[in-house]
């Protein structure tokens, strides 16, 4: 099912590209970092070009929860304690500036979004952990941001307490890129969808940015494809994994909180109001978990509408979807220049699903570099930094189950017979020593597909609610037919006939 935002504003498309052209900057993605870096580039007066290989928005973007926060968890002690005080400071008022760079852009540009200022609260149930909420509202107090404890949230179940941030807000993601992407022609620039950006080549002086079908020559490239799909020099692949998180619309037919939500600690969910048809509805997000990891997908989707039952009975499910995030290993974005090696090659990446400031905060770093500005905030999300990494377990678990993926899992699988495998449902299969990925459409239709990650070789595995084959090691994905969907992979899966 398509997301509330997909499903009500529409995604816009524009012309693939065709042929050679010369821009200032190429910017390959046209998600809400890619969109917001156009917009500021653009009213610059710079030449730019977005090449997008879907719609608008269609993939990461279309698919968040659409808040726009500085409150990202219980994040300012640990800031404080992995990193210092002015870093958490900087942390916080880069995301906070985000907030009204997007209002100030919404206003500008006159884009009716439903943005909606609101509180954010991040609460617990627990009473051992209020002492720990407690000491986060003293260190973002401390730090300059009024937030105060607090303990009655309008949440349809008792709380041990919670912080409150004032005056962050949230908005229907897609009405705003639609608003940026006219912005964006109004100043000329050019966006091409349905342009699959295959390589971006250094000349010497200028980078050539290929798609499919056509190309583009320019000084400056921005990789804003979620996670940067050229592998080197920048090695992205080493410091980052995704995660996905599935989200429920419902009609709750009684009284919804008014703001914004999330738990402090695990089992992570969230919550926030929308708008539809008119009405005000509840969103209810969480259950992530590493992306590619075989799991029960439509479990996922029941733990969140049983959580819905459970406070609203009467309540009807609108919409589910799921969505990923790039986690960096020390929690920190990458935004900046990709590599030593590639200048004037820039990424923003690795938001940790707090993707809408942070889109505006990387877009600002980027736009500043390209116009030879200095930012602020630049020195904290730098995105060639060397710093070991004090999240120790979190590195070790991702090398090892990346070795894991890549190499032994492909000898200690066992593969179904054909015939085990469910109408609807897909599986991997062993024929004559080769492994093979095989879905089984609705009627019984057979679709094999090699079922190794065309990015670095890890074995793949079947996600059985969005028909697709998962890579367990950075994320990618793709369709039932071998269709890449999302990178780092940008290949598609060879297919098998059988
Ligand atoms: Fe890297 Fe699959 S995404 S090997």
């Amino acid at each position: 099912m398509n997301s509330l935002w997909l499903s009500t504003a529409n995604s816009k498309n524009f012309e693939t590209l065709y042929t050679s052209l010369n821009a200032d900057v190429c910017i390959i993605g046209a998600g809400i970092f890619g969109l917001s870096c156009a917009y500021y580039l653009s009213k610059a007066g710079l030449k730019v070009i977005v090449l997008e290989k879907d719609s608008i928005g269609e993939k990461t973007t279309g698919h968040t929860t659409g808040k726009i926060t500085s409150a990202h968890g219980l994040f300012y002690n640990y800031l404080v304690n992995n990193f210092n005080e002015t870093f958490a400071h900087d942390y916080l008022f880069a995301n906070e500036e985000a907030i009204s760079n997007i209002k100030n852009i919404i206003d500008t540009e006159n884009i009716k979004c439903d943005f909606e200022y609101k509180s954010n609260f991040i609460y617990t149930t627990n009473k051992s952990e209020v002492n720990q909420i407690k000491a986060e509202v003293e260190t973002v107090n401390y730090l300059g941001f009024p937030a105060n404890f607090a303990t009655k949230t309008g949440l349809p179940f008792e709380i041990a307490g919670a912080i409150q941030y004032k005056n962050q807000a949230q908005f229907n993601v897609i009405s705003y890129l639609n608003g940026l992407c006219k912005a964006i022609l109004n100043n000329s620039g050019k966006i091409f969808t349905h342009s699959t950006v295959i390589d971006v080549k250094n000349t010497g002086s200028s980078y050539i940015t290929s798609t499919l079908e056509g190309n583009v020559e320019s000084k400056f490239v921005v990789l804003a494809s979620h996670f940067p799909f050229l592998n080197f020099p920048g090695m992205y692949f080493t410091k980052m994994y995704q995660s996905t998180s599935y989200v429920i619309a419902i009609e709750a037919n009684q009284k919804i909180p008014y703001g914004m939500f999330i738990s402090a600690k695990e089992p992570i969910y969230s919550f926030r109001t929308a708008k539809y048809q008119g009405k005000d509805i509840l969103l209810i997000c969480g259950s992530d978990h590493k992306t590619g990891e075989a799991i029960a997908t439509n479990e996922k989707y029941k733990e969140l509408e049983d959580l819905a039952k459970k406070y609203y009975p009467d309540c009807n499910i609108l919409f589910r979807w799921n969505t990923r995030d790039c986690i960096s290993l020390d929690k920190i974005p990458y935004i900046g220049e990709f590599s030593s090696f590639m200048k004037g090659v820039y990424v923003g990446t690795g938001f940790k699903k707090w993707g809408m400031a942070f889109s505006n905060v990387s877009a600002n770093i980027i736009v500043d570099d390209i116009l030879g500005k200095e930012n602020e905030y630049k020195e904290i999300f730098n995105s060639k930094r060397m710093k070991p990494v004090k999240n120790r377990w979190e590195v070790k678990n991702m090398v090892v189950n990346t070795a894991n993926n890549l190499v032994f899992d492909k000898f200690r699988i066992e593969p179904y017979n054909i015939e085990q495998i469910a109408n609807d449902n897909g599986a991997i299969i062993e024929k004559n020593g080769d492994i093979i990925g095989v879905y089984k459409d609705t009627i019984g239709k057979v679709y094999a597909v090699k079922p190794i990650c065309t990015h670095l070789g890890c074995l793949l595995t079947w996600n059985n609610t969005d028909k697709t084959w998962d890579c367990p090691c950075h994320g990618s994905r793709f369709d039932y037919m071998g269709k890449n969907i999302y990178e780092p992979a940008i290949k598609g899966l060879k297919t098998i006939k059988i």
